[in-house]
C-alpha cells in the first residue's frame, strides 16, 4: 500500500497553505465539521481541547492529507475575539432601533454580492460534483434539523461563453435557472454564506465560494476579470 507522502515533484515555489476558520458557538464544532464534510473537504483530525471544544484539521482533498498546504483548520471563535466583536456590536447598536446606518449598508452590499468582502474560494475540478453538492446543500437548507435555514446559497453563471459551455449550462440543474453572472467567461461560481462559521467585521457569518472552470480555455473567470 502506498504511504501518504508530503514529497512533491513540483519545482521550488509556493502554494496557499492553510486558512483558519472559526465556528460560532462552543457546542457547534461537530455541526461545523459536518458542514465542511458536506462541502467535500476531508477531515483528517478531530482534537478535543481541554475546554471541551473541538479543533479540526481538514484538507481540500485527500491528496493534501499529509501535506502542508490545502489545509482548513476549524476551531471555536477565541474568547478575546468574541468579546471584541460583542463590544463592536454593542457600540454600533446592532439589531436595535438606533442601529448605526453603516451596518445595514454593509449587509445590503453583502446580500447583493457574496464577493463584496472577505471570502474563501475553492476550485473544483468537476462541474458534476459542484452541482451535486450544492443541490444536496439546498435540500439540507430545507430539511436538515440542525442546518435548516442557516445556509444562503447564490450562484453566478459564466458571462456569455463558448457555445459548448453555454449548452452545458443550459442543461445544468442549477445554472439553467441562474440569471446572475460572474466577472468572467467559461466558468461558474457557487457561494455559501453560513452563520455556523464566524468571520467578517460583525462576526456574523462566513462566505465560501466554489468555482468550476471549463478546461483548456485561455480566458476564464479566474484568469481574466471582466467588468461587464
Ligand atoms: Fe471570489
Amino acid at each position: 500500500m502506498e504511504t501518504p507522502s508530503a514529497k512533491t515533484d513540483a519545482p521550488p515555489g509556493r502554494s496557499l497553505g492553510h486558512i483558519a476558520l472559526h465556528y460560532q458557538t462552543p457546542d457547534e464544532g461537530p455541526l461545523a465539521a459536518r458542514l465542511l464534510t458536506l462541502l467535500g473537504f476531508v477531515e483528517t483530525q478531530d482534537l478535543t481541547l481541554p475546554d471541551g471544544t473541538h479543533f479540526y484539521r481538514f484538507v481540500v482533498d485527500a491528496r493534501h492529507r499529509a501535506r502542508g498546504d490545502g489545509i482548513l483548520y476549524l476551531s471555536v471563535v477565541p474568547e478575546a475575539q468574541r468579546k471584541l466583536v460583542g463590544a463592536v456590536r454593542e457600540a454600533l447598536r446592532v439589531g436595535q432601533a438606533d442601529e448605526h446606518p453603516a451596518v445595514a449598508d454593509m449587509r445590503g452590499h453583502l446580500a447583493n454580492d457574496p464577493e463584496y468582502s472577505f471570502h474563501i474560494g475553492v476550485l473544483v475540478e468537476s462541474l458534476e460534483e459542484l452541482e451535486a453538492r450544492f443541490l444536496a446543500l439546498e435540500e439540507v437548507n430545507r430539511s436538515d434539523p440542525a442546518l435548516k435555514g442557516r445556509l444562503r446559497i447564490t450562484y453566478n453563471r459564466a458571462l456569455k461563453s463558448d457555445a459548448d459551455v453555454e449548452a452545458r449550462l443550459d442543461a445544468s440543474p442549477i445554472y439553467s435557472r441562474v440569471d446572475r453572472f460572474a466577472y468572467g467567461r467559461n466558468g461558474v461560481q457557487a457561494f455559501l454564506e453560513t452563520d455556523v462559521l464566524a468571520s467578517g467585521v460583525l462576526g456574523e457569518s462566513t462566505f465560501l465560494e466554489f468555482d468550476y472552470v471549463f478546461p483548456d480555455r485561455q480566458s476564464h473567470v479566474l484568469s481574466i476579470v471582466e467588468w461587464a
